[in-house]
């Protein structure tokens, strides 16, 4: 299932993460702000259970989440500014990294790095990466964790392909895709069009 998140508070940022004049510390603070926007998307799927406490008023039940059952899954590089985003949100979620980067020839993932916290079965992973081009990295990173045991993950992303969230929903069709904008497609170097760059590039400064 594929959400589009579709309101005036992204679009704005997504402007503002677009325009080639934005530089890098405010890059990373709208790609985490983002971030942070679609975690409380992606919140709405999450079962909390009842506590009881007392305000300064009187007793009152309320509906809390497990931050523990939390993993936040960056794939590297560029998907560490999007992690500090969610854990704002859930400051004590585990991490796990994937490191993939696309070879620049062939458009397919290599894997250089994979390390999960214990029990990954019995979590709930946000795979996290801004970019969804040919779909290529995060298909492979589903895979390496499913492989590792993993059974609930939702994925995402900041800009999104068609042609990559068609992949990803075809290899990982119980996987939910949220994405804060869908573009028109890849150009032939394989970049989402008209994108925002390169990630990875703009955040920490690699151009
Ligand atoms: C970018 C991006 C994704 C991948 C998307 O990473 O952050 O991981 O490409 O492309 P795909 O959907 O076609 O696989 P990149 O390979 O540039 O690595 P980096 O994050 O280290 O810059």
């Amino acid at each position: 299932m594929i959400h589009e998140i579709k309101n005036a508070v992204i679009n704005h940022k997504m402007a503002q993460l677009r325009n080639k004049e934005t530089l890098p510390k405010d890059f990373r603070s709208l790609v985490e702000e983002i971030a942070a926007l679609l975690t409380y998307e992606v919140g709405k799927n999450f079962e909390t259970r009842t506590i009881e406490f007392d305000t300064p008023i009187k007793t009152c039940r309320a509906e809390i989440l497990d931050e523990k059952n939390f993993v936040v899954v960056p794939i590297l590089r560029a998907g560490l500014a999007m992690a500090d985003g969610v854990l704002k949100i859930f400051p004590n979620a585990s991490t796990g990294h994937i490191g993939l980067y696309r070879d620049e020839k062939t458009f397919e993932p290599v894997e250089y790095y994979f390390k999960m916290p214990p029990h990954i079965d019995e979590k709930i992973l946000l795979v996290v990466d801004p970019m969804l081009a040919t779909g290529g990295s995060a298909s492979a990173a589903l895979k390496l964790l499913k492989d590792s045991g993993a059974k609930k993950i939702f994925f995402l992303c900041i800009i999104s392909a068609p042609q990559g969230l068609r992949k990803l929903s075809n290899d990982h069709p119980d996987v939910e895709i949220y994405t804060a904008v869908i573009d028109e497609g890849l150009n032939d170097s394989c970049r989402i069009v008209p994108g925002l760059g390169d990630a990875g590039d703009r955040i920490f400064s690699t151009l």
